[in-house]
């Protein structure tokens, strides 16, 4: 497989790696911190494989000098990370945050810059105070007023250093999976709980953005939605039509209001015909809130990990037309059953670029889940993994040559952790953790980044 050539990305390309604080902290009841509705939601039976939880995770809380070290070996620049709200606000309505959380981020943020590390935070990777779910979680406006304010907080107490913000990771995934799918927190399954969160989220967004500005001079700001190209089985019309829905669902609904074009139409006009919604004029939508959301921002974060072939469900099999895209093959599927499909990356980032006018895109998420263990002599030969991160890195190279503004990209995981409702079954760490021990043990797929790193010099 072709390899990418470092040289052929900018000079100040940022390379980094991911995570976020309740996949890889633990010590939940550490230091006042306050519960989050994933803790609640792992203690309910069935939700999470094996019943597992982030009550220790990686103990990254504890751990983390040795994995910025870990990092700083590999020769990454930059560290993407969460802050865990209710560390700082244990029931998201304190007047004062909590010392003791602010002090352990402090702590976090310094061990980065003394190694030389881009601290790139993330204020909301899915951990809300339990207590803010309890008067109505993100479907209610007033979350966004209390995430706004935390995001003061935060960028108050640290924006000297951090010099890079994410509001929100994820809002597909937070209102389509935690509102509408029930498969994360807090677990519930209703449309309109659904497009409110999207909503709250998106505004909250906006509003955090200026606020973060002024408190961190000189610092750049963005969000980071998770995208899925869409691509239609076969020509019929009937997979055509569900392709433009499933695209407008999952990417439109997201950037047309980021990018000033307000909700797409097809698809109220969709939610209005199966009753989701009772008028097309969402309630929830408040005068000046469209343009709230198209705050000026320094970067687009994007996490992508696959493309969607979509088949209509609405006609009969036998009545469609034959597929033109057959459904990926075991061995084009990662263990999350994700087709791997960098070409899609390479088109999905010229998409952002040509048709929306993204002027600068960061991937702040990629990467792939695959079980490899340790070998006989301790190596985890994650050949997979190599193969799946050069396909990628393929693609962005190429995207970068054919002119796409692509300034970063953050490798999904720097460790194995804990992949929601997966438990710890997944693995996407470039470092294996041995969860009874902790132990970390560097895959071949971070010694294969250690040397793509130094082959810039
Ligand atoms: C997400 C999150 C990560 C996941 C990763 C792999 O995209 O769901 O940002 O927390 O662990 O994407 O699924």
């Amino acid at each position: 497989m072709a390899s990418p050539d470092i040289k052929q990305f900018p000079a100040d390309f940022t390379w980094g790696t991911a995570t976020s604080s309740y996949q890889i902290e633990g010590a939940v009841n550490e230091a006042g911190r306050g519960a989050s509705i994933w803790d609640e939601f792992c203690r309910q039976p069935g939700k999470v494989v094996n019943a597992e939880n982030g009550d220790i995770a990686c103990d990254h809380y504890h751990r983390w000098p040795e994995d910025l070290d870990l990092l700083k070996a590999l020769g990454f620049d930059a560290y993407r990370f969460s802050i865990a709200w209710p560390r700082i606000l244990p029931t998201g309505l304190e007047e004062k945050p909590l010392q003791a959380g602010i002090d352990f981020y402090d702590r976090l943020v310094d061990g980065m810059l003394e190694r030389g590390l881009q601290p790139w935070c993330t204020l909301y990777h899915w951990d809300l105070p339990l207590h803010l779910q309890e008067l109505g979680g993100w479907p209610n406006r007033q979350t966004g007023e209390q995430f706004v304010r935390y995001a003061d907080i935060m960028s108050r107490a640290l924006g000297d250093r951090i010099k890079h913000w994410i509001t929100h990771n994820e809002p597909w995934v937070i209102s389509v999976l935690g509102h509408l799918h029930g498969e994360h927190a807090p677990g519930h399954e209703d449309w309109q709980e659904t497009l409110r969160t999207a909503h709250h989220l998106l505004i909250s967004h906006g509003q955090a953005v200026p606020v973060i500005r002024n408190n961190s001079n000189d610092c750049e700001v963005g969000i980071t939605v998770n995208l899925c190209p869409a691509i239609a089985a076969s020509e019929s019309e009937a997979d055509q039509q569900a392709c433009r829905q499933f695209d407008g669902e999952y990417n439109r609904w997201f950037l047309d209001p980021l990018f000033g074009r307000g909700y797409p139409e097809d698809v109220l006009q969709t939610h209005l015909q199966k009753g989701r919604i009772k008028s097309r004029e969402l309630e929830w939508i408040l005068d000046g809130d469209m343009d709230l959301i198209t705050a000026e921002t320094d970067f687009l974060g994007i996490n992508y990990y696959t493309r969607e072939i979509v088949r209509s469900s609405e006609i009969a099999e036998a009545d469609n037309l034959p597929r033109t895209v057959p459904a990926p093959g075991a061995e084009q599927v990662t263990d999350m059953g994700w087709e791997i499909s960098p070409d899609s990356l390479n088109q999905l980032l010229h998409r952002l670029h040509d048709d929306y006018g993204a002027k600068r895109i960061v991937i702040t998420e990629n990467g792939a889940a695959y079980p490899t263990g340790l070998d006989e002599n301790g190596n985890i030969d994650d050949i997979e993994r190599i193969r799946y991160y050069q396909s990628h890195l393929m693609a962005c190279q190429q995207a970068i040559e054919s002119g796409v503004p692509l300034s970063g990209y953050f490798a999904w995981s720097l460790l194995d952790n804990f992949e929601w409702a997966f438990g710890y079954a997944k693995r996407f760490g470039l470092v294996h953790v041995d969860y009874q021990t902790l132990e970390r043990t560097p895959k071949q797929s971070a010694k294969w980044f250690r040397d793509l790193l130094a082959s810039r010099s």
